[in-house]
């Protein structure tokens, strides 16, 4: 018999490990892997000799040597592709080509992943959500697991020997010859799984949940789980336990622990930091202080997943933040931690943008700030130094309330203003539909934002990211190189003819453009306010009487830019709202908005302080590509606060116009007092046998004796709808709740080009702080 270098490792009877390890790897996408990795691959020995998943491409070598170990590779009949991300795909088309398997199968997008991954000459046979595959003596089924970790993702169960192959699921970079849990440190164990979870599945919360409700919902029994990374679970009490932690992590329950997050130029940033931690000691909560030009920001990520607080700090730097901190951002933002206070601090010498930025960047991702920015001029004193301190204090104060339960205190009364910063790179000229309009913008942007930015909205479902092939242009002078986007999206003859994508050709010189004329429809519209009601504790409606031009025309989810008055704000802003009437009103010379009010918002601070019945008023409009798809297809739509604006419209719309189709209104508010127009709902839910209203509070208040659904809206929506894969989904609200929601809809077998978003939610800025 010939020696060789690598052996299979029995798991079952039926099955054996037959993947690599990867020693020497250090950085996973951005994750640093201390301890290195497996790729795991398995063989089932069925009648059907069948290979669960691959390795990484320069690993091809050891998994066929291992398999080899038991079995020619070549009488392998079958490949199943659990997940297309190349750590577990790449040596597939060598294996293929090697192997010559008589079938592959993979998940729907799965199939679509794999065939735009590797444009191999071979089909993939999809396998259906809840299929059996019979290997000849042994059964093979297969589940979902859409985006976890990708859209792709499924998990396999071998029903004879209770194997649950669970792809990226309950796995952990960790490279060791022991290939079972049981063989190795808990603690380990422990610490590897929960940073795996925190860095490859914590912005995924619901799918995460959804994931083992659906694998507990199918009542299997699990001797075995075993994952494409780290150690195979195979005792009862570890595979408990690695579920278990999984719930937990995804409650991401708040702890008193502090994270200190800071970087430092000349040691001031690293005094304040250093003074914070104090005053968060003293005041009782443990705290991780994480110099971020010493400690990996996978690292960093870890210590959030139990964490209360993230206090970041930076000195600024050429007006923005230090690099080390600004990857950090990043890469924190990207895996949205939940449940945290904060506060942000640094030193600066002349201008110091980069605690406001964080401050702001740290708001966005949904982090409760209790305190503004703490900004000290060049070297810290003893008083700054006690400042910093107080503030540590404070935040351990505001922990207490956070871990009670209580409202948390913040001493964030006036949201900072963004200042208005006037570019000064030369500005390109850009003519559009033949001198219908003119504009001058920044080089560097997209057109598509560049349009954006001066009203002129081309359509887009996905935003402008090159995936939907909605945005179309067609560039007569002056378009940038072709992407691999446009190459995908557009055909030969398109790009032939100069038709462009606008989201991918980039300002570089004066340009001439033709749009779709509906694109430039906008225009500006003055009225009178005539009637402002409140529909709850912070959301009014305006009702204006259009004068000139008197009529208007829209499209039901589309919006306005609604004018601040000079005399409000000097140089004059506008806001986006969305229509919140039926077309026929505004055709009658009305336009209705619901606003709602944001504490220190420019516009709601004048809209809620001053604005009154008879006030002239202006905006321009319409804007947006939201609106009804013109498919008979269900509907899903998913609301929140003054997010109900388009949804309304729809609905007079459709009611109006006879158009009875199957539709449903998730609206989420916080608690009883933040949900508005619920009677006018719950009569349309009676009136209209194809409406169907559901209200949903997190957090209701005590004495709100709230009989309906309880959760957050995107969890509500997971409970109510089981498979998405006919309807379409609707979505307006924060940008946080979008996101949510979209990775809530992926894992409900929404297809994405089905799920459209509210646009100026983002295509514009945030409406927070409005
Ligand atoms: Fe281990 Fe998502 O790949």
């Amino acid at each position: 018999m010939t020696s060789r270098s690598f052996e299979a490792v029995k798991v079952t009877e039926n099955v054996y490990w037959v993947g690599a390890i990867d020693w020497d790897i250090r950085d996973f996408h951005g994750y640093r892997t201390g301890q290195g990795t497996t790729y795991n691959a398995y063989l089932i020995l069925g009648e059907k000799l069948t290979l669960v998943d691959t390795v990484k491409a320069p690993f091809c070598d050891e998994m066929f040597e291992r398999i080899a170990s038991i079995v020619d590779p070549c009488k392998i009949d079958y490949i199943v592709s659990n997940h297309s991300e190349m750590d577990h795909t790449g040596a597939l088309p060598r294996t293929v080509h090697v192997v010559k398997p008589e079938k592959i199968f993979a998940s729907k997008m799965g199939a679509r992943a794999l065939a735009s991954h590797f444009h191999m000459d071979r089909e993939i046979q999809v396998v259906a959500d809840g299929e059996t595959l019979d290997l000849g003596g042994l059964k093979l089924s297969f589940a979902e697991t859409r985006m976890c970790h990708w859209p792709d993702s499924m998990v396999s169960y071998l029903h004879e020997d209770k194997l649950l192959f669970s792809q990226d699921a309950f796995g952990m970079h960790l490279a060791s010859y022991e290939r079972f849990a049981d063989e190795l440190d808990a603690r380990t164990l422990k610490d590897e799984a929960a940073k795996y979870y925190a860095n490859i599945l914590l912005h995924l919360p619901h799918i995460i949940e959804k994931t083992i409700a659906k694998l507990e919902g199918l009542g299997l029994e699990l001797s075995v789980v075993a994952p494409d990374h780290g150690p195979i679970y195979r005792r009862g009490e570890d595979i408990t336990d690695i579920i278990g932690s999984y719930a937990r992590w995804n409650k991401q329950s708040p702890s008193d622990k502090a994270v200190v997050v800071y970087d430092t130029m000349w040691h001031s940033t690293a005094s304040m930091a250093r003074a914070i931690g104090e005053g968060l000691s003293a005041g009782g909560m443990k705290v991780r202080m994480m110099p971020a030009g010493a400690v990996h920001r996978s690292d960093i990520v870890t210590e959030l997943l139990d964490a209360g607080a993230l206090l970041v700090g930076s000195p600024t730097l050429n007006n923005g933040l230090f690099p080390t901190i600004a990857e950090t951002m990043c890469y924190i933002t990207g895996l949205k931690p939940r449940n945290l206070i904060g506060a942000a601090f640094g030193s600066f010498g002349w201008s110091g943008e980069a605690s406001r930025k964080l401050h702001e960047m740290l708001a966005g991702l949904g982090v409760k700030m209790v305190a503004p920015p703490l900004r000290v001029n060049y070297v810290p004193d003893e008083d700054a130094l006690e400042q910093c301190r107080q503030l540590g204090e404070y935040v351990a104060r505001a922990n207490q309330a956070q871990l009670a339960g209580k409202e948390i205190p913040t001493l964030c009364e006036e949201p900072e203003k963004k200042p208005a910063k006037p570019g000064k790179a030369t500005k390109c000229k850009i003519d559009i539909n033949s001198g219908v309009r003119k504009l001058a913008v920044e080089p560097g942007l997209s057109v598509f934002k560049a349009l954006g930015g001066q009203d002129i909205m081309l359509p887009t479902i996905c935003g402008g990211e090159g995936l939907c092939g909605c945005c179309k242009i067609t560039v007569l002078q002056g378009a940038s190189e072709i992407t691999p986007a446009e190459r995908q999206q557009l055909t030969g003859a398109q790009l032939q003819a100069n038709i462009r994508l606008a989201c991918q050709v980039v300002v570089r010189e004066d340009m001439k453009i033709i749009v779709p004329e509906e694109s430039l429809g906008a225009q500006q519209f003055q009225g009178l306010v005539e009637e402002i009601t409140e529909l709850n504790h912070d959301i009014k409606r305006l009702r204006i009487k259009l004068i000139e031009p008197g009529q208007l025309e829209f499209r039901p989810g589309q919006y306005i830019k609604f004018n601040v008055p000079t005399s409000i704000e000097p140089g004059g802003i506008s806001r986006a709202y969305s229509f919140a009437a039926s077309p026929s009103q505004a055709k009658a010379g009305y336009v209705e908005l619901m606003i709602r009010r944001v504490p220190g918002g420019v516009c709601t601070g004048w809209v809620f302080q001053h604005l009154q019945a008879g006030d002239a008023v202006s905006f321009a409009g319409p804007f947006g590509s939201f609106a009804l798809s013109d498919s008979d297809s269900e509907m899903i739509w998913i609301g929140g606060g003054s997010g109900l604006s388009p949804f309304w419209s729809m609905l007079q719309y459709m009611r109006e116009n006879n158009i009875a189709r199957k539709c449903t209104l998730f609206f989420g508010a916080v608690q009883k007092r933040d949900l508005l127009l619920m009677a006018e709902l719950q009569d349309l839910q009676t009136q209209l046998d194809w409406f169907t209203f559901v209200p949903a509070l997190s957090a209701p208040a005590e004495g709100d004796n709230w009989p309906g659904e309880v959760g957050l809206v995107t969890d509500v929506v997971a409970r109510h709808i089981k498979d998405g894969s006919k309807a379409e989904a609707y979505l307006c609200g924060s940008p946080g709740m979008i996101d949510a929601a979209i990775n809530t809809l992926l894992g409900l077998n929404f297809e994405d080009s089905r799920i459209f978003r509210d646009d100026h939610t983002h295509t514009n800025p945030p409406r927070k702080n409005v």
